[in-house]
């Protein structure tokens, strides 16, 4: 094992295009060719056969993250280790940097699910291994990558140059919350040529730091706000959406609720504001039903349960790249 400095995947801003969109590609590759043949390629299989556990220090519930993280590591061969927030010490009994430094010394890879965005930055800076950010309360890359490989399903491009997944131009409507997902699937958009626009009522925009951030992650792209979910959905190839109440927020989930009213997606709010014929829907899950109609979510634009299978070919393809390649993304 090297401990040279190891390559983390905090947020989608630590990618260049080239490598975001190879991650997305392996992804697919790696789905494509377990469901033809039952298996995943020779070049990754057994890569963590014999390596030290891949630690899941989860301080929030999940089940997506978990169970594709811990699957993922399965079929490489290697053995994942779930560390639950009253497993171990850390936050309650021992500091960021000695839980960091300990485990990493027994682990291939620590994936991290925290509150504050600075717990998952803290636990890099004093890891011997690479550090893969599994939410926190800014980002979710590897939701972002399965997101990816749904929206490169759903919309596929022949001869996409290097780099590209052939998307350029799509839309992507955000219709509710600005949060952790949105910022990373935005981060993705930009990074591709796909153009973005959020409706969120006021004061639950997007922050003004992960504007800038947003922004500068491409040049070709386009980033509409608004307030009207309608103006919004205009021209729009794929609506999405996540909770009105992210974990840590329950105590403001009244406040929330009233808020948002009259943000649930419908058929109506497409057909109103005027989406493309052909388009799609996507959330994250967990699901309630005031952000989405059922008429939708369960409807036949609805790509959520493919999806949420994505996450286990973006949860193969992030280990691949992160722990087996040590962040050479090829
Ligand atoms: N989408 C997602 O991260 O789901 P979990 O919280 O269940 O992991
Ligand atoms: N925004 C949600 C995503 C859960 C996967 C949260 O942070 O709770």
């Amino acid at each position: 094992r090297s401990y040279s400095t190891p390559r983390h995947l905090l947020s989608i801003a630590d990618l260049t295009p080239k490598e975001f969109s190879k991650l997305v590609l392996n992804a697919a590759e790696y789905k494509k060719a377990f469901k033809a043949g039952g298996s995943i390629p020779d070049k990754i299989k057994g890569g963590l056969l014999g390596q030290p556990a891949v630690a899941l220090m989860f301080s929030k519930r999940s089940t997506r993250t978990r169970v594709s993280t811990e699957s993922a590591v399965a079929m490489l061969g290697g053995q994942p280790m779930f560390l639950g927030k009253d497993d171990i010490q850390l936050g309650v009994n021992e500091s960021l940097r000695d839980t960091s430094q300990v485990i990493s010394s027994m682990t291939s890879c620590m994936v991290a699910r925290v509150g504050p965005h600075s717990d998952v930055t803290g636990l890099a800076e004093h890891s011997t291994v690479p550090v893969i950010n599994a939410l926190s309360e800014d980002f979710h890359p590897l939701q972002t990558i399965a997101d990816f490989l749904t929206i490169h399903e759903a919309f596929p491009a022949a001869n996409f140059k290097d780099g590209s997944l052939g998307l350029e131009g799509k839309k992507v409507a955000w219709i509710g919350d600005a949060n952790n997902v949105l910022f990373d699937l935005a981060i993705g958009c930009f990074k591709m040529g796909v153009n973005v626009s959020v409706a969120a009522p006021k004061g639950y925009g997007i922050p003004d730091r992960m504007r800038d951030l947003i922004k500068s992650s491409g040049s070709a792209s386009e980033l509409f706000e608004t307030d009207v979910p309608e103006e919004a959905v205009k021209n729009a190839d794929i609506l999405v959406t996540d909770t009105w109440v992210s974990m840590g927020q329950e105590a403001e989930a009244k406040k929330r609720l009233e808020a948002f009213a009259g943000y649930q997606i419908t058929n109506a709010m497409a057909k109103n504001g005027g989406a493309n014929a052909d388009w799609k829907f996507m959330h994250c899950l967990p699901r309630h039903p005031e952000e989405v109609h059922d008429e939708v979510f369960y409807g036949p634009k609805s790509l959520v349960f493919q999806e949420a299978e994505n996450r286990l070919w973006a949860a193969l393809a992030a280990l691949d790249g992160f722990v087996l390649n040590k962040g050479n993304i090829v």
